[in-house]
């Protein structure tokens, strides 16, 4: 479904990703695991050609995507739920979820909110709330379920369980999994919380100052305790 690399990127001058080569296959679940600024989300960025200089192949449902611009990445199939979570506060969720619309593939109806809410049953009853009025959780919430909004193939999402508690890391690593199975749903996953992580993925790539330095399914990182000391403890 997705086969990336040897892929590099750049801002300006700083060569932050080196010969990074993942791949996600239909249905499954991947999580990129790595520090603060080990470039992650440089990497999801440069998927949808949405910031960091990339040079390398990108091909998706094999074909090659990394001359198209971010719009047309988009309508492929890909949607990007990016850290910063980015919920309007003075509308209401319903609206923010609306406002994804335009990402969909031609041809294909976006998720109204109510089937939106179909999906997230802890979103049902925030529809009419304005964006200002939301927990962390619930935002993160409505940031995954716009991504959801145009029928996406492969959903990116960065460092969803950041800043939230660890109930709320529970819930809403169950809720994604859940969707992931019901919909047959590709993600990628970056993250730092190896719980929520495990939680909402079958494998696993762990990134350090740009490069690859491992790949493997949970019982393969399991065994070897060390990586979590090396690549992921502050
Ligand atoms: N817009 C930018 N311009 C220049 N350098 C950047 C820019 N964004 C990120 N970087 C640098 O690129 C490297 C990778 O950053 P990136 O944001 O991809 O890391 P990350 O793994 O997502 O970290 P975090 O867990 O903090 O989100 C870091 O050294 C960072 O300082
Ligand atoms: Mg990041």
């Amino acid at each position: 479904m997705l086969e990336v690399g040897p892929l590099d990127a750049f801002y300006g001058d700083s060569h932050v990703l080196h010969g990074v080569r993942l791949s996600v296959g239909p249905g499954e679940g991947v999580a990129l695991l790595g520090r603060n600024g080990a470039g992650k989300s440089t990497l999801l960025k440069a998927l949808l050609g949405a910031g960091p200089r990339a040079t390398g192949p990108v091909a998706f449902e094999g074909r090659p995507i990394e001359g198209l611009p971010t719009h047309r990445r988009a309508r492929l199939g890909l949607s990007l739920v990016p850290e910063d979570r980015r919920i309007y506060g003075h509308v209401t969720v319903a609206e923010n979820l609306a406002l994804a619309r335009h990402a969909c593939p031609p041809g294909v109806a976006p998720r109204t909110p109510a089937e939106v809410a179909a999906l997230f049953p802890l979103l049902a009853p925030l529809l009419s709330r304005g964006g200002a009025r939301l927990s962390g959780g619930q935002q993160q919430m409505v940031a995954v379920g716009r991504g959801l909004v145009p029928r996406p193939k492969l959903l990116l999402l960065d460092e969803p369980a950041e800043g939230l508690a660890p109930l709320i890391v529970e819930d809403l690593a169950r809720e994604i999994a859940r969707v992931r199975r019901a919909e047959a749903l590709s993600l990628l996953v970056t993250e730092q919380n190896v719980d929520f992580a495990r939680a909402c993925t079958d494998r696993l790539y762990l990134i350090d100052s740009g490069v690859i330095v491992f790949s493997g399914d949970w019982a393969a990182y399991d065994a070897r305790p060390e990586l979590e000391t090396d690549y992921l403890a502050l």
